[in-house]
């Protein structure tokens, strides 16, 4: 069986986390994912999306929490609670992904606040619930609070600078993130190929590891990340094409049914973004173009200076999305999604994954002799 560092530090079988996927909910994939042996991760941008009553709906039934009436610490309760109990018998490995961009500072302290009290509460919660991502900002401002627990500490970034910023703040799982990944991508494209390597180069000793997210999602690729020396790969897409995965069937389907060059890159949320191609996400790309050409220049703007029809148009394409509206609909995902043809259970992927990447390592001694 292939192990890594990965597997030793977090407690988990096989070298592969379960991304996080906000503001969409991944209770249920992450719950699927723990209990196949991979590390499952929950989404969390959910709870700053108020404003977006089908998103923010489907994020707190995701924990059997109302939307109308929980505050934001009770829906997040309920949620790391309902993870809890549906991995007890396989023990399980979980975490959550927090956004620490500008605009999410006030929401991630409320998310990481109420991680570490639930983590205090609960022994078993606070064995397997152990793991947090931040992603999308800064990680040094964090590092005082998180060191300070035992967490393992994991941060998404996109640069061997952003690398070095990790090490810095004692992050102990570095993932490069690589522009082939889905939805969130960063300003200046470098892709998995050239990043994980510089980055393992860079940055990768004892008591920092290296993860690949963006192109990963099969044996092929999680062997090639291995051999790089990586320890694992982050995978995205993949696993949101899942029986279990909470997106709706309409995105789903859409993944599967990706062809060769299917996604393209325009505004989202907090920046760049990779959608699947369709009509309407050409529009989008479009009129990005148009009033937020940083997007396509590495040029950052945020919610002060961008013409906020980009984000409204964005609205209203993900709630088509839940509603069943195929014309309206966009639909992120990452470049993989032309490599994903199914919709299989959590379990029987993992499996898979495994043995094909077993089967390749194995097989190159003999091939290249
Ligand atoms: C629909 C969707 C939503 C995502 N939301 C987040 C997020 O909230 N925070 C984050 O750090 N990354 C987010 N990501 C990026 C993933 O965590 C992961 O890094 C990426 O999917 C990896 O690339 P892949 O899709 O090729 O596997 C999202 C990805 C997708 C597809």
């Amino acid at each position: 069986m292939i192990k890594s560092r990965l597997c030793d530090l977090v407690g988990i079988k096989y070298p592969i986390i379960q991304a996080g996927m906000g503001p969409f909910p991944t209770t249920d994939l992450c719950i699927a994912s723990a209990n196949a042996g991979v590390l499952g991760i929950l989404s969390s941008s959910g709870l700053a999306n108020k404003s977006q009553p089908q998103i923010y709906g489907a994020f707190c039934r995701s924990g059997n929490a109302d939307p109308d009436n929980d505050s934001p610490e009770e829906i997040l309760r309920k949620i790391f609670y309902k993870v809890l109990e549906n991995t007890r018998e396989s023990q399980g490995i979980f975490g959550v992904n927090v956004m620490v961009s500008a605009e999410m500072r006030e929401i991630a302290q409320v998310i990481v606040g109420t991680m570490l009290k639930v983590r205090e509460e609960d022994p078993e919660m606070k064995k397997r619930f152990k793991v947090l991502i931040t992603s999308a900002g800064d990680p040094l401002p964090w590092s005082e609070v998180i060191k300070k627990t035992d967490l393992v500490w994991m941060h998404v970034m996109p640069s061997v600078q952003a690398a070095r910023r990790c090490k810095k703040a004692g992050v102990n799982v570095i993932i490069a993130s690589g522009h082939e990944g889905g939805f969130h991508t960063s300003w200046e494209p470098v892709h998995s190929m050239i990043l994980l390597p510089a980055v393992i180069d860079e940055v990768a000793d004892e008591n920092t590891l290296v993860v690949g997210t963006g192109g990963f999602c099969d044996g092929k690729t999680l062997a090639a990340a291995l051999v790089m020396g990586a320890e694992g790969a982050q995978m995205g897409t993949r696993f949101l094409a899942t029986e279990e995965s909470d997106f709706p069937p309409l995105w789903k389907q859409g993944v599967v049914e990706t062809p060769d060059r299917g996604t393209l890159v325009a505004r989202g949320f907090v920046g760049p973004a990779r959608w699947i191609k369709n009509d309407r996400s050409k529009l989008h790309q479009r009129n990005t173009l148009q009033k937020s050409p940083g997007v396509f220049l590495g040029v950052p703007d945020d919610y002060s200076t961008m013409d906020m029809s980009l984000i409204d148009f964005e609205n209203e394409s993900i709630n088509a999305v839940y509603a069943g509206d195929k014309e309206k609909a966009m639909m992120a995902a990452g470049e993989s999604a032309q490599r994903c043809n199914d919709l299989p259970k959590v379990k029987d992927l993992v499996e898979t994954i495994m043995k094909e990447t077993e089967e390749i390592l194995r097989a190159v001694p003999n091939r290249l002799a």
